[in-house]
C-alpha cells in the first residue's frame, strides 16, 4: 500500500456547518488534515477528493484505477442510493473501505442500506473523523 485515495461525497464539504450534533463541529479542511496527517505517519500518500455529483464521484473512482492502491470513501448520501458508485467500485477492483462519520445504524431506516458498502472490504460507522484512521490501518493492515 503506498497510495491512498480519500473519497468524500455530498454535503461533506459542509462539516462544522452542518448538523454539528450529528458530524460533528470541525470543518471539511480540518478531515483533510487528519487523515492526511494519519496517512504520513505510515508512510502514505494520501489524494482526498470531495464531490457533491454522483458521476464526478464515479470518475474519480475510475481515474484511480492502476494508480492508487486503496481507497478510503464515505459516499455520504450516496451510500444508499447510488448503483453506479457501486459498480465502478467493483470496475476497478481497488481495495475499499466504507466510512461514515455517524453510526448510520442507529439512523432512519433509509440509512441502513448501503451499495458502496457491498464492493467494500469494512465499513467504520460511528467514529467520527477517527473512522478515517481506523480504515486507512485497515487497509494497510490487509494489503500491506
Ligand atoms: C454519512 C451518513 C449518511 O447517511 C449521510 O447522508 C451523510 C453522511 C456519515 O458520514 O455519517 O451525508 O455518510
Amino acid at each position: 500500500m503506498k497510495k491512498i485515495l480519500v473519497i468524500n461525497g455530498p454535503n461533506l464539504n459542509m462539516l462544522g456547518i452542518r448538523e454539528p450534533g450529528i458530524y460533528g463541529e470541525q470543518s471539511y479542511d480540518a478531515l483533510v488534515a487528519f487523515v492526511t496527517d494519519v496517512c504520513a505517519r505510515h508512510g502514505l500518500e494520501c489524494e482526498c477528493f470531495q464531490s457533491n455529483h454522483e458521476g464526478a464521484i464515479v470518475d474519480a473512482i475510475q481515474a484511480a484505477y492502476g494508480k492508487v492502491d486503496g481507497i478510503v470513501i464515505n459516499p455520504a448520501a450516496y451510500t444508499h442510493t447510488s448503483v453506479a458508485i457501486l459498480d465502478a467500485l467493483k470496475a476497478v477492483s481497488i481495495p475499499a473501505v466504507e466510512v461514515h462519520l455517524s453510526d448510520v445504524s442507529k439512523r432512519e431506516a433509509f440509512r441502513h442500506v448501503s451499495y458502496a458498502g457491498i464492493a467494500c472490504e469494512a465499513t467504520f460507522a460511528g467514529y467520527g473523523f477517527d473512522g478515517y484512521r481506523l480504515a486507512v490501518e485497515y487497509l494497510l493492515e490487509h494489503h500491506p
